[in-house]
């Protein structure tokens, strides 16, 4: 592993300050059902709604929101609709990495004369509680950063949404904010994408894993990971490696036909609370083999939790030199073996639990082998 800093990047970073991640979009099925998902699996609450009852003839979305999670959950009404055809290729996925800046003109016009591709153009939309101002750039494959500020509005999403309250009774499980959004890209375009990060919208190299650092005895891949100015914005891309089997970045780039979002972190201050939540309502994590547990504490060493209870959850653990973490990793959350989470309690570290790629890999392989993909 190194890491190392780019100067050019640093200098650039005061250029394209970003406040945070405003919200991710899934292009769905069938956002009614997903939202609903979201709610009873993930415990989030619906805060907004836009439809053709508000007068939107194309598209649905459902807004969710726990802690600072945003999330936008969009369904075409047509089948010749993008979001429709999006969805047919790709199956349900993130279509949007929205970053929430506070001068969304600017920071577009900056991002395109560093060689950035327009995904729209500056937009201003109001209604009574103020004005966004929007536009988009492209990332990886079909991925978009939609570039927000929204400074001056006080509704509950953006105009045209009108404000929505779950009708199922929402346990939220303790989901704070987005830590991380890992993207999978073709074989020998993670470094065009980390320039791109670096380039464009100014961010750092933080850490570098190559094949050696992620294999396991048949499958393999690389990341880098790129961070903004302020750290708020994590963006890890990987590539797959050669193995000996097919290596799980390329399952995910058959089953979603192009590079895309892999996974997206959230963190938690209470990872045994918010897991055992989790798992009552029936969302799918990883297995990991009781033999993790037995050496662990030898790599990571002294723990506050209770090792026993972590291992009936099967959650992970890793150390740097700042302190440990904590993580865990659902099973793909649609039909597609694509977009997973992962959930994250920081105590301390600040890295990306480098100690679990093994332990991790050999888990996702089981489940490729039951899919007959590995
Ligand atoms: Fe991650």
């Amino acid at each position: 592993m190194d890491t190392s800093l780019s100067t050019a990047s640093n200098i650039a970073t005061d250029a394209f300050p970003i406040n945070g991640t405003d919200y991710i979009e899934f292009y769905v099925g069938n956002a009614k059902q997903s939202a609903i998902y979201y709610q009873a699996a993930f415990g989030y609450r619906l805060v907004a709604y836009k439809g053709p009852e508000t007068g939107s003839r194309d598209l649905v979305s459902y807004v969710l929101q726990q802690g600072k999670i945003r999330l936008v959950l969009t369904a075409a009404l047509s089948p010749d609709h993008e979001v429709a055809k999006h969805v047919a290729k790709h199956g349900d996925g993130v279509k949007t990495l929205a970053l929430w800046v506070d001068n969304a003109v600017e920071s577009y016009n900056i991002a395109l004369q560093r060689g950035a591709e327009s995904a729209f153009e500056p937009i201003t939309v109001e209604d009574d509680n103020g004005v966004i101002k929007m536009a988009g750039i492209k990332t990886y494959g079909t991925t978009v950063h939609t570039i927000v500020e929204r400074s001056a509005y006080s509704g509950a999403f953006m105009p045209g949404y009108e404000a929505r309250e779950s009708v199922y009774p929402v346990d939220e499980v303790g989901l704070k904010y987005v830590d991380h959004c890992v993207g999978n890209v073709e074989l020998g375009d993670m470094n065009k994408w980390v320039k791109f990060y670096q380039d464009v919208l100014g961010f750092k190299l933080l850490i570098t894993f190559d094949d050696k650092d992620i294999s396991t005895k048949y499958t393999a891949l690389m990341s880098k990971v790129v961070s903004n100015g302020n750290g708020y914005i994590k963006f890890p891309i990987n590539e797959p490696a050669k193995g000996l089997k097919k290596s799980q970045i390329e399952e995910y780039l058959d089953f979603y036909h192009g590079a895309g979002v892999q996974h997206i972190a959230v963190a938690t201050d209470n990872i045994i609370e918010t897991v055992t939540k989790l798992r009552n309502k029936g969302v799918d994590f990883l297995y990991v083999p009781e033999v993790y547990y037995e050496t662990v504490l030898d790599r990571v060493g002294e723990i506050e939790e209770d090792l026993e209870e972590l291992k009936k959850l099967n959650i992970l653990i890793d150390r740097d030199e700042e302190g440990y973490l904590l993580q865990i990793f659902t099973k793909p959350v649609q039909d597609r073996p694509t977009v997973f989470y992962e959930i994250i309690q920081r105590k301390g570290a600040q890295s990306f639990g480098k100690g679990n790629f093994k332990a991790l890999f050999e888990a996702i392989e089981r489940e490729q082998a039951l899919r007959g993909t590995l």
